[in-house]
């Protein structure tokens, strides 16, 4: 089934030059960019964006983090974008992802595990309207190089 995820690639990813590096790898997997922005985000913004993990013990920690810098919102359109995603992004613990995945290549800790991404189609839904306005949202079918135009 085709569907939209919401993704984002977090500001350590963003400093250390990853943008192009894991937007290939999406691209790769047939995984259109439907939309897609660089913004600071304010430690409120991060904080009702991550509200379902607010007194957990890493959440000021994560709030700062995640507002520490440039982040890239991401809306990823395809056939099963939603579980494509997860996959490609690996475990939440970067010790435990498994080879292939970007949070195996990259990611340094749990707490920077260097992507986000949506876990079922609610929060997918919810995720995307958060960050999106539907005029920044975009579907278009996707070429296999650009000699196909
Ligand atoms: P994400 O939402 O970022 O894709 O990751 P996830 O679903 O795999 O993880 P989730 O449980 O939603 O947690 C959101 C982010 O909080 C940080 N976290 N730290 N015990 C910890 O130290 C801990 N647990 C979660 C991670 O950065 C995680 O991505
Ligand atoms: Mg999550």
């Amino acid at each position: 089934m085709t569907e939209r995820t919401f993704a984002i690639i977090k500001p350590n990813a963003v400093r250390s030059a990853l943008v192009g590096e894991i937007l290939s790898r999406y691209e790769t997997a047939r995984l259109r960019i439907a939309g897609a922005k660089l913004l600071h985000a304010s430690r409120e913004k991060v904080a009702g964006f991550y509200a379902e993990h607010e007194g957990r013990p890493f959440f000021e920690g994560l709030c700062s983090f995640m507002s520490s810098g440039p982040i890239l919102v991401l809306a990823l359109e395809g056939e099963n974008a939603i579980a494509d995603v997860r996959a490609l992004n690996g475990a939440t613990d970067p010790a435990k992802a498994a080879p292939g995945t970007i949070r195996h290549a990259y990611g340094p800790s749990m707490g920077s595990n260097v992507v986000h991404s949506s876990d079922s189609t609610e929060s997918a839904a919810r995720e995307i309207s958060y960050w999106f306005s539907p005029d920044e949202l975009f579907s278009y079918v996707q070429k296999s190089s650009v000699a196909d135009e």
